[in-house]
């Protein structure tokens, strides 16, 4: 498959680029994943948490070290993605390793499913992960699809009060 996607640590240069991104999200009225909720706070307060996250300065009771990458077209910011390190109880049963969206008006270019496959790259050769949870709610056949074109597997679908439920995969890597 041709490489068109690039997956790039955040910078201050591309704070331009994440706020056209957001206001695209508010325009269509969706949700953003994989962020690390980069629309709850100012621009650099969310750069900080980036690489707090990155290099582990976290506190274990709630968050797991993670890895956040915007995913570029060339010059156009089409997706985020967040990878978590390691698997507390919570993203174990409900949230899985990776989380990830592509921009509303990008959709459907075959962007999720390769962004996927680069980030599966980077779990195997930087995170030195052999095998990856992914979890996505039930009707989010995008997502599910994206999942399983890159390996995923069924294991089952656990329930929570506060997410509902939760389809997890795994992928071999
Ligand atoms: C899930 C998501 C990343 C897919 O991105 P994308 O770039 O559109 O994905 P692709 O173009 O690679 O398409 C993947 C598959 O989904 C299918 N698909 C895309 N939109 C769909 C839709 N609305 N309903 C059903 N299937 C859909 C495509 O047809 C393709 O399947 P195919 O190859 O069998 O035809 C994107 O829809 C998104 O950002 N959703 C919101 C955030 C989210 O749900 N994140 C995952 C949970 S953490």
């Amino acid at each position: 498959m041709e490489r068109r996607l690039a997956l790039i640590s955040p910078l201050k240069i591309h704070q331009n680029d994440c706020e056209d991104y957001i206001k695209e999200c508010i325009q269509f009225g969706v949700e953003t994943h994989g962020t690390s909720r980069i629309d709850e706070m100012p621009y650099d307060a969310w750069l900080q948490q980036v690489y707090k996250d990155l290099f582990g300065d976290v506190d274990y009771k709630t968050r797991v070290p993670a890895t956040t990458f915007l995913v570029y077209h060339h010059a156009v910011l089409v997706g985020f993605v967040n990878i978590r390190h390691e698997l507390n109880d919570f993203l174990l049963n409900y949230g899985g390793h990776i989380g990830y969206m592509i921009r509303p008006s990008q959709h459907n270019k075959g962007y999720g499913t390769e962004m996927l496959s680069l980030v599966l790259d980077y779990c195997k050769t930087a995170l030195k992960l052999d095998k990856v949870l992914l979890a996505t709610s039930p009707g989010n056949s995008a997502s599910e699809r994206v999942i399983i074109k890159n390996g995923g597997i069924y294991e089952d679908t656990r329930y929570s009060e506060i997410h509902g439920d939760s389809k997890r995969y795994w992928i071999k890597i």
